[in-house]
């Protein structure tokens, strides 16, 4: 059968979807398809390994063709694919979570809030331009993290990874999630807060929903108003999660005294504003970004596929339906 990747990707994974009996065609451009390279490498393919960066509906679904039996997403988030139609249309769709992801996101996460707790990226700069002169009582002052709030928003295993951390710093943790969950309290020591209390009590927020009609754009001007004045806001989620404009007059008013950024609401386009702020800190979306966690998001995504070419069910299905109806 005929397998499509849209980029290579790192680790083992790909030798192993090498030495199936499969004929594997792996994009010869090292960067994000454009749609018609997308559908000129998938057409007529049985399996397709996409990424985040990747959109696929059902008229691309359609283009493939009727063979197309999963889509394997080489992320834990799936907004990019409308799932809807792919089930529609009989074809798989599965994702790649893991201990690995989920702790490599919740550690990215934490080097946001520390780095902005303590201008370690501004510090930095300001000592390799030179203008270290010594030992200064008043210079990059920061903040402690003891003692201080934690709000997680979204409460899955990456946001209860996070607030583990938070332990070990001795800071308070509230959570918010649709249902409150007394299992995670009682295990991890954190209370369940409704946004709003969240919102006025939390010194640094970390957000850890996946984007959904419902959480587009909820961090807004509104939420914004009712924020503690000078919260740190850390966003390794998906970037449409927060209002980038809100943001900004945030940053600008002192309401948000730092943010820490992995994600955008435009990829790869930033909010030329974010980048000129020095309370603000960028990174390129590289939350998962770990050795541990590419290798495992890799073979999880190879995995899913040889095994629904070989009928087995997969790990991670998105779109369980699909498999309860299956046609191979
Ligand atoms: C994910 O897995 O959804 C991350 O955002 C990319 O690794």
């Amino acid at each position: 059968m005929k397998i499509f990747v849209s980029r290579r990707i790192p680790g083992e994974a790909l030798n192993k979807l090498f030495g199936s009996a499969n004929e594997v065609y792996v994009s010869e451009f090292d960067r994000t398809l454009t749609p018609e390279e997308f559908l000129e490498g998938a057409k007529g393919c049985d399996a397709v390994l996409s990424l985040l960066s990747d959109k696929i509906d059902g008229e691309v679904v359609d283009a493939i063709g009727p063979q197309l039996k999963i889509v394997s997403n080489y992320a834990v988030g799936f907004d990019n694919i409308k799932v809807d139609e792919l089930t529609e249309r009989g074809v798989i769709v599965t994702n790649t979570p893991s201990d690995e992801v989920n702790e490599s996101v919740a550690e990215h996460a934490w080097a946001l809030m520390l780095a902005l707790a303590r201008r370690v990226v501004e510090a930095d700069e300001s000592t390799k331009r030179g203008a270290y002169r010594g030992w200064e009582p008043g210079i990059f002052l920061g903040t402690n993290m003891f003692g201080k709030t934690l709000g997680i928003v979204g409460m899955g295993r990456i946001g209860e990874m996070t607030a583990r951390r938070a332990k070990g710093f001795g800071m308070k943790v509230l959570y918010n999630k649709r249902t409150p969950d007394p299992k995670v309290e009682s295990e991890l020591g954190v209370e369940f807060a409704e946004l709003e209390r969240l919102y006025v009590e939390s010194d640094f927020i970390s957000l850890h929903v996946p984007l959904t009609d419902e959480t587009r754009h909820m961090i807004n001007k509104d939420a914004f108003a009712k924020m503690k004045r000078g919260v740190i806001l850390v966003n390794t989620a998906r970037g449409s999660v927060v209002d980038e404009g809100d943001l900004v007059d945030a940053l600008r008013a002192g309401i948000v005294g730092g943010a820490g950024l992995d994600v955008f609401d435009n990829e790869p386009n930033i909010n030329p504003e974010l980048i000129a702020m020095e309370n603000v800190i960028l990174t390129p979306h590289i939350a998962s970004a770990t050795w541990e966690a590419r290798n495992k998001m890799g073979l999880q995504s190879v995995d899913a596929i040889l095994d629904v070419l070989n009928g087995k069910k997969p790990e991670n299905i998105v779109n369980e339906i699909v498999w309860e109806r299956r046609r191979i």
